[in-house]
Parts: structure tokens; C-alpha cells; sequence
């Protein structure tokens, strides 16, 4: 059995805790946000403040603070290598949950203190994460795709945040005049295929085997994955003022790169030994057949003329795409740490619940179906310009995360 291996070296649950549950939060926060925002959403209207606050709470409050709080359990079990301080990782928490409420807040209402304070904060505490990040990467003496991804996405979290920070500014003066759209790209890709989708290769080539139980699948994929998404955003970084280099060609490396991560995934898949897939595995499945559909509407911007709908709905679908992978990693990341935990240490002793039983499988079922189904409906409406079906959406993805987080509080209560 695997489970044991997710613990080695690994912190007290404290930790990844804290995070998961201020993420949980602010899932749920941006869920009901986008009821707020659907005819903003619907009318490709990405550019309105309100959009961007709900964006954050998604790109920074849910994915990064789930990524830092896995990272954290993960970075033991991956590179041998333990976080280098843990303290400064708490203090990381503190700074990044305060600052992306206030960020939030102050672009969603317009006040310029609000957002100053939370940039700083948030700022800091990237700086902190970055640099704590960057000791046990540099202490790791296994260096292989995960631990290339995982500087590479480092990178790229910085790059957003300085991008980001002009951004924020410009908003309030205007100083990036002409250059705001370009930088907006920069920011938009460097965070999400930067960082975000870097950290899910290198982190989802280690998990996904394990918890398929899958092996024998080449992994050369994984490793094109990573090349073609780091050159693609990289080359969007430094040459965005320029036609080809700046502009298609890091659209086909980025699609490139997607499509080789979907193919290594599907490999994993079809060599899996466990036959049967639980929730965790499934809403996995479903995230990247989202995301699977991205390469087709990034070809678009090979084109001119992008409509301000289908510039939205690119958006969304990596978000949401990436929104519910990590959703689905909580299905097996928490009941691996609670069983781990309290039940691990009795084995041998009594008979004991598996893993799996931690948790009601049907009500699981129902929380990524509506998950789902939400996320599906939010982009059609979008797509098609109907608020009212972005409002559908809305209350299934809220109603889903709602049951999820209630599921994942139970299982954090069980014990032996
Ligand atoms: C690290 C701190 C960050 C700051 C300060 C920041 C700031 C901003 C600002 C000010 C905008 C609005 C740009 C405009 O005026 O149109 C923006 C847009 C955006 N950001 Fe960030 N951002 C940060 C991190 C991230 C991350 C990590 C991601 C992705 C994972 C991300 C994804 C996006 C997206 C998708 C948009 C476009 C939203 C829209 O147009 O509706 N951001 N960001």
C-alpha cells in the first residue's frame, strides 16, 4: 500500500490544515461571487473590477493557497526534502490569506489603501513562500521533473506578482497606458500556465500514478508538458510586444504543452491497476477533459479579431479547469492525512476502516456532479451570452463546494 509514503518527513497537519480550510473558504466565497458577476461574465465584460476580484479569489484565494498547503505535505514525499522552515510557512499563511482578502476588496469596491495594504501583504508573503521554497529546493538532491516544474512555476508565481502589482496600480493611475493589455496577457499566463499549470504536472506526475496505482506508462510526456508550457509562457513574458515569437508561437507551444500533459494523464489513466475510481479520481478526470478543451479555443488567438466573449471564456476555462483538478486532490489528500494520522498507527492492531470509508462515496458523487455540472454551465453561459445559465452554474458549483467542504470537515473529525 501507498498511503504511508504521503507522510514521510511530511509537517503537522497544522499546516496543510490552515491552508485547506482558508481555501475551502474562499471557494465558497467566489462560488457566490459569481452569482454576482454572471451578467458581467456573460456580456464578456472580463475587464470590470468586480470580475477581477472573483478572479483572484479563485486564481490566489482557492488554487494558490491549496497548492501551498499541499506543497508543503507534498515537497517531503516528492524531493526527500522537508519545507526548510516551517514557521516562515505559517507566517506565509497569515500574510497570503490577509492579503488576498484585501486585494480583493479593494479592487472589488475601487479603494486604492485597502488594496495598497493587501498588495504588500500578499507580496510579502510570496516573497517569504518563494524564498523558503527556493532552500529545500536547493537542499533536494533528487532533481527531476518534479523538482524542475516546481522552480520553473516559482519563477513564473513572481513574475505574476510583479506583473500583477503593475496592474493593480494601473488601474488606479493608468500609468501602463496602451501597454495595460499586454501586460494583462503577461500576468494572465504566467499565472496560470506558469505557475498553476506547471506546479499541476510536476505535482500530479508523482500523485496521479500513485493513486491510480498506475505504472509501466512512459512519462516522456510529462516532461514535453513541462518544456512546451515553460518555453511558451517564457516566451510570452520576454517577447509580448512582438508579433510571432510574443504571440503565436507561444500559443502553440502553451496548446502543445497542454495537450502532451492530457496525453500523459490518459497514460496514467489506461495503466492504472485499480480498476474502480473514487471521487477524487473521477472529478479529476472530468478537470482534464476541461482542460483538454483549452488548446481549441487558444487556437483561436492565432486569429485576429478575438471577441471580448471568447477572451472570457478562455479565462474561465483554465480556471475552472484548474479550479476543480485541485478540488479533486482534497477527495484524496485529506482522508490519506486523517487515516494516516489516527488510523495508520492502529494497523495490525484491529480491523480498521479503509481510506475510501473515511468519507459517504454517494454524497461524494453528488458533490462532483454538481461540480461539474456548475463549471459546465458557467462556461456555456458565457459562451452564449445567457446570464441566467451562468446563475445555474453558480448555484451548482456553490451548492457543490458546500457539500464537499462538509464532507472534508467530517472526515477531518474521524477517528479510530
Ligand atoms: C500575485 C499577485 C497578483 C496580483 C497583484 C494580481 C493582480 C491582477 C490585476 C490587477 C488584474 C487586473 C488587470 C486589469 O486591469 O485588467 C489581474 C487579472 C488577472 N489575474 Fe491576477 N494578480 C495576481 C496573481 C494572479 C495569479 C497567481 C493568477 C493565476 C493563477 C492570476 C490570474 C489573473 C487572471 C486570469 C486575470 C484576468 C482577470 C480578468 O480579466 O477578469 N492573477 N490580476
Amino acid at each position: 500500500m501507498t498511503v504511508p509514503s504521503l507522510r514521510t518527513g511530511a509537517p503537522p497537519l497544522r499546516l496543510p490544515g490552515e491552508h485547506f480550510i482558508a481555501a475551502l473558504a474562499f471557494l465558497i466565497v467566489g462560488a457566490a461571487g459569481l452569482w454576482r458577476i454572471a451578467p458581467e461574465l456573460s456580456n464578456g465584460a472580463y475587464p470590470a473590477a468586480q470580475v477581477v476580484a472573483v478572479t483572484h479569489l479563485f486564481t490566489l484565494g482557492w488554487i494558490t493557497t491549496s497548492i501551498m498547503g499541499a506543497l508543503y505535505q507534498f515537497l517531503p514525499v516528492a524531493l526527500n526534502q522537508p519545507i526548510a522552515s516551517e514557521r516562515l510557512a505559517h507566517a506565509t499563511f497569515g500574510l497570503h490569506v490577509a492579503g488576498v482578502a484585501l486585494m480583493v476588496t479593494g479592487i472589488g469596491v475601487h479603494h486604492a489603501t485597502t488594496l495598497g495594504v493587501g498588495l504588500v501583504l500578499l507580496g510579502t508573503g510570496i516573497a517569504i513562500f518563494i524564498g523558503n521554497l527556493g532552500v529545500t529546493l536547493r537542499r533536494a538532491a533528487r532533481r527531476e521533473l518534479t523538482w524542475w516544474s516546481l522552480c520553473l512555476a516559482a519563477t513564473f508565481l513572481a513574475i505574476a506578482f510583479l506583473v500583477g502589482l503593475a496592474l493593480a496600480i494601473g488601474r488606479f493611475t493608468g500609468f501602463l497606458g496602451a501597454g495595460h493589455d499586454l501586460a494583462l496577457r503577461v500576468h494572465l499566463h504566467a499565472g496560470l500556465f506558469g505557475w498553476v499549470m506547471l506546479v499541476i504536472v510536476g505535482v500530479s506526475h508523482r500523485l496521479l500514478p500513485m493513486f491510480l496505482l498506475s505504472h509501466g506508462g512512459s512519462e516522456r510526456f510529462a516532461r514535453w508538458a513541462v518544456l512546451l508550457i515553460a518555453s511558451g509562457a517564457a516566451l510570452l513574458t520576454v517577447f509580448h510586444h512582438l508579433a510571432v515569437l510574443g504571440r503565436e508561437l507561444p500559443v502553440v507551444l502553451l496548446a502543445a504543452g497542454l495537450v502532451a500533459w492530457v496525453v500523459q494523464a490518459r497514460v496514467f489513466f489506461r495503466h492504472r491497476h485499480r480498476p474502480q475510481l473514487d471521487a477524487g479520481l473521477r472529478l479529476s478526470a472530468i478537470a482534464i477533459a476541461l482542460l483538454a478543451l483549452t488548446p481549441l479555443v487558444l487556437g483561436r488567438f492565432l486569429f485576429p479579431g478575438v471577441s471580448a466573449s471568447a477572451r472570457t471564456l478562455y479565462g474561465g476555462l483554465i480556471v475552472a479547469g484548474c479550479a476543480l483538478f485541485v478540488a479533486a486532490q482534497y477527495y484524496k489528500i485529506v482522508p490519506f492525512l486523517i487515516w494516516n494520522r489516527h488510523f495508520g498507527p492502529l494497523a495490525g492492531t484491529r480491523p480498521l476502516p479503509r481510506v475510501a470509508d473515511l468519507y459517504a462515496a454517494k454524497e461524494a458523487t453528488v458533490a462532483i456532479a454538481m461540480l461539474a455540472a456548475g463549471a459546465t454551465a458557467v462556461l456555456a453561459g458565457i459562451s452564449t451570452g445567457a446570464a441566467g445559465v451562468v446563475r445555474i452554474g453558480t448555484f451548482l458549483l456553490m451548492a457543490g463546494a458546500l457539500v464537499e467542504a462538509r464532507q472534508l470537515w467530517g472526515v477531518s473529525r474521524r477517528r479510530p
